[in-house]
């Protein structure tokens, strides 16, 4: 067993990485915004979570400004944010946007990925990403007890091309190879296991084709 004093005791980054892997596998994505003049921004982010599906909510934690701030700046002006997967083809691409940039530069044309933009809405897309979805600013909570941010959007639309959705609405991410995190710095392919139906008490657990 290990206390909780003697995590605190160790060294910053030694316990950074410990605690950051505890909480599991993530799921990892690109968020696109824009500033007010006009400016991309592309930064990965692991913090990701689904809120509901009616309304379409995805929630994520972003850290104390101090760290950067160029996302919850820019989703705070525009109100519109996107939020895309990343794949292995451009792993090291997408880590590097976690790189400090200045505001004054696009981390879409740092890394070497390509912005896509959808009239009317008010952030770019990936375009390398085969998931990718846009979002309008609900609500900003801030969580003073670390000074962190958790930022809800709702669902606005949603590019994900007919080859990775099965017929009863699922996505198939292994298929599309998107990626999942653990701690701040690994990135995992996947690999599928099973589904399994809606549970009922007393009935054995029953798998579902996933075709
Ligand atoms: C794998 C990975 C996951 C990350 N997840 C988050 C996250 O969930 N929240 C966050 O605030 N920063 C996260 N970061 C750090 C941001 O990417 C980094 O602070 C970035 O510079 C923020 O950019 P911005 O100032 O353009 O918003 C993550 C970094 C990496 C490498």
């Amino acid at each position: 067993m290990i206390d909780s004093k003697t995590i605190s005791s160790w060294e910053r980054f030694y316990r950074g990485n410990f605690i950051n892997s505890l909480s599991g596998f993530k799921p990892v994505s690109l968020i696109g915004t824009k500033n007010n003049n006009g400016q991309s921004n592309l930064a990965i982010f692991s913090n990701i979570v689904h809120l509901g599906a009616d309304p379409p909510l995805v929630g994520f934690v972003n850290r104390p400004l101090e760290a950067g701030g160029h996302t919850l700046a820019n989703i705070e002006t525009s109100r519109f944010y996107t939020i895309n997967h990343i794949h292995s083809s451009f792993a090291e691409k997408a880590h590097q946007t976690s790189a400090k940039y200045d505001g004054g530069v696009s981390e879409f044309s740092k890394v070497g990925l390509h912005e896509q933009w959808v009239e009317n809405f008010e952030a770019p897309f990936v375009a390398e990403s085969k998931i990718k979805f846009g979002l309008s600013l609900q609500q900003i909570i801030p969580i003073p007890l670390n000074n962190t941010y958790f930022v809800i959007g709702k669902i606005e639309m949603v590019f994900v091309d007919e080859t990775y959705l099965l017929p009863d609405g699922f996505i198939d991410m292994v298929k599309a190879e998107s990626l999942c995190s653990s701690g701040i710095d690994a990135y995992h392919t996947v690999s599928y296991l099973d589904r399994f139906a809606y549970p009922k008490p007393n009935l054995p657990v029953k798998k579902i084709d996933n075709k």
